[in-house]
């Protein structure tokens, strides 16, 4: 015992660091595929275990079918890890997104369009602000996104959105509302995430069907993570904008990316990236969206 005294102020610095990490909400908050989620539609075509924490979605020739969370958040961090549809999952889209309600809607998207057996699936993003879309990325991912659960994560905060894989950010929108360009900070958004039947246009420009023999299609999730400020109606605005400690997306950190994420993001770019708006000239009659002359990140 008397050996041991010597290490008792360590021993309880050490206790009080795990006591602070198991308070850090950053780290806690967990949750739930039962608690935090409704279905949308196609409700026979899901499966909840392992006390919430696994989903499975799933398409056949009958339905698909869709999740939302049950709060509206303004804000934070939304994470998931997906297994994608394996096999020939051509013509198939698995959606993950963040979006608000009404015309002038804004939503923030990642969705993986299918492929045919060993051909490589597309990560597609998108983003939304009061309405207006037309600002598509896609990228191939640098894995088999079928062969395992992957993290897939959107940083939403008052200066930038972030679109992460496994911790890598693909792509930003910063807040340039300085511009004159809008950004989305004043819709609440709920998450969704859904599986469904995009045979029309997914896969190749909509070349190749969906093949229904290889059904059915399941996408399968764990992990959720809703690290946001939830909503209660217009009043939260203020406070889920506000700088404080407690509003941790608010912190400098997170409103531009580190030197070491720049590097990871320049690689994504560089090696991954199928296609971007910003360099489609063509479709916008040489009139390229404002956001494309200023700095992406
Ligand atoms: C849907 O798939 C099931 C199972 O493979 C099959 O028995 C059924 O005939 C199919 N229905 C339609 C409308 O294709
Ligand atoms: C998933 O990625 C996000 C964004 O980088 C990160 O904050 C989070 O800690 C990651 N989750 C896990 C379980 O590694
Ligand atoms: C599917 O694979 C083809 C051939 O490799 C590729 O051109 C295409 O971009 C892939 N993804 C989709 C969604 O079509």
């Amino acid at each position: 015992m008397a050996r041991l005294l010597p290490l008792l102020p360590s021993l309880l610095l050490l206790l009080l660091l795990l006591l602070l990490l198991a308070l850090d909400q950053s780290l806690v908050v967990h949750s739930d595929f039962y608690k935090d989620v409704d279905f949308v539609w196609g409700y026979q075509n899901s499966a909840i275990w392992n006390n919430g924490e696994s989903l499975a979605l799933m398409l056949n020739n009958v339905s698909g079918c869709g999740i939302v969370t049950k709060n509206e958040y303004l804000f934070g961090s939304i994470e998931v890890q997906i297994k994608l549809v394996k096999g020939n999952s051509a013509g198939t889209v698995t959606a993950y997104y963040l979006s608000s309600v009404g015309e002038k809607h804004d939503e923030i998207d990642f969705e993986f369009l299918g492929n045919e057996t060993g051909q490589p699936y597309t990560i597609h993003t998108n983003i939304f602000i009061q309405g207006v879309g037309n600002r598509e990325e896609q990228f191939y991912p640098w894995f088999d996104p079928s062969a395992d659960l992957h993290n897939y994560t959107i940083h939403w905060n008052p200066t930038q959105v972030v679109w992460y894989v496994d911790g890598i950010p693909i792509r930003v929108f910063r807040n340039y509302e300085s511009h004159g360009i809008p950004f989305p900070n004043k819709q609440a958004m709920r998450a969704y995430s859904s599986i469904w039947n995009a045979d029309e246009w997914a896969t190749r420009g909509g070349l190749v069907k969906i093949d229904w023999s290889s059904a059915p299609f399941v996408a399968y999730y764990q992990y959720l993570q809703l690290r946001a400020c939830p909503w209660f109606g217009p009043g939260s605005s203020k406070h889920c904008s506000q700088g404080t400690p407690a509003n941790w997306w608010t912190l400098p950190e997170y409103s531009t990316l580190s030197y070491e994420e720049q590097g990871q993001i320049n690689w994504v770019r560089e090696n991954y990236m199928i296609y971007d708006y910003c360099k489609d000239s063509e479709r916008f009659s040489g009139a390229l969206p404002p956001e494309c002359s200023l700095p992406k990140y």
